[in-house]
C-alpha cells in the first residue's frame, strides 16, 4: 500500500507522520517512511539545492521529478515490491499544487513529465491536509527558517490550496481531504475513519 500526504505548508501532516507510522507497525505491518523531495541521498541533495537556490520554475519542476525518479526506483518500488506500507511525505500531488497552481507551469508539461517518471504508479490512498493559508502561515512563523517555498506570499499559498483541492475533486477516489484547522485528536479520529476503510477493501 503506497500512502501520501500532501497540504500547504503549515497544514499539519508532519505531526502526524509518526502516529501514521504506528497506526501501521501496532497493526503487524511493515512501514517505510519517506519524503519528497528527497527520500534518497540523490534526492536529499536536489532538495538542499531546490529549497534554497534561485531558479526557474522549469528547472524546479524538472529537479522534483529526477528526485522522483531516484526514489521511486530505489526506494518505493523495492518496498512496496516487498510487502511494506510506504508513506510518503509528499509526491506527485505537490508537483501540480506547487509547480503549477503556485508558479503557473501548465499542468500539462507536468502531465508528461508523470508520465515519464511513473505512468504505472499512484499512490493507493492520500491524505490532503487543507487549511486556509493565513493559518498555515502563522502556525509556520514560529518554526524554524522558512525555505523558498515558505517565503513565498499568502496568495501563492492560496493557489497551492486551491490547486490541490481541485485535484482533490478530480482523484475523489484517492485523495481524501483532512480538515487542518481541527484539534490533533480530531484530526486522527479522521485519519483512523479513512484508515478503517481502507484496510477492509484492501488487505
Ligand atoms: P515539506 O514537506 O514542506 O518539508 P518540511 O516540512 O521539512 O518543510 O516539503 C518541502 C517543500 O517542497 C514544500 O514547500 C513543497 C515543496 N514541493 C514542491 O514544490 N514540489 C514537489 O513536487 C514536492 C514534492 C515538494
Amino acid at each position: 500500500m503506497f500512502i501520501t500526504l500532501e497540504g500547504v505548508d503549515g497544514a499539519g501532516k508532519s505531526s502526524h507522520l509518526n502516529w501514521l507510522e504506528t497506526w501501521f507497525t501496532s497493526r503487524g505491518r511493515q512501514v517505510r517512511m519517506t519524503r519528497e523531495p528527497g527520500g534518497t541521498a540523490i534526492g536529499e541533495q536536489l532538495r538542499e539545492m531546490v529549497l534554497h537556490q534561485p531558479m526557474h520554475a522549469e528547472t524546479e519542476a524538472l529537479i522534483m521529478f529526477a528526485a522522483r525518479r531516484e526514489h521511486i526506483e530505489q526506494v518505493i518500488r523495492p518496498a512496496l515490491a516487498a510487502g511494506e506500507v510506504v508513506i510518503s511525505d509528499r509526491f506527485t500531488d505537490a508537483s501540480f499544487a506547487y509547480q503549477s497552481g503556485g508558479r503557473g507551469l501548465p499542468e500539462a508539461r507536468l502531465a508528461v513529465l508523470e508520465d515519464w517518471v511513473h505512468a504505472d504508479l499512484q499512490p493507493d490512498l492520500t491524505f490532503l491536509f487543507d487549511l486556509a493559508p493565513e493559518i498555515a502561515a502563522q502556525r509556520l512563523s514560529s518554526a524554524r527558517a522558512p525555505d523558498r517555498f515558505e517565503r513565498e506570499q499568502t496568495d501563492f499559498h492560496a493557489r497551492v490550496r486551491a490547486a490541490y483541492l481541485r485535484r482533490a475533486e478530480q482523484f475523489s477516489a484517492r485523495i481524501r481531504i483532512i480538515d487542518g484547522s481541527r484539534s490533533i485528536d480530531q484530526v486522527r479520529l479522521q485519519l483512523s475513519t479513512v484508515l478503517d476503510a481502507a484496510m477492509e477493501t484492501k488487505v
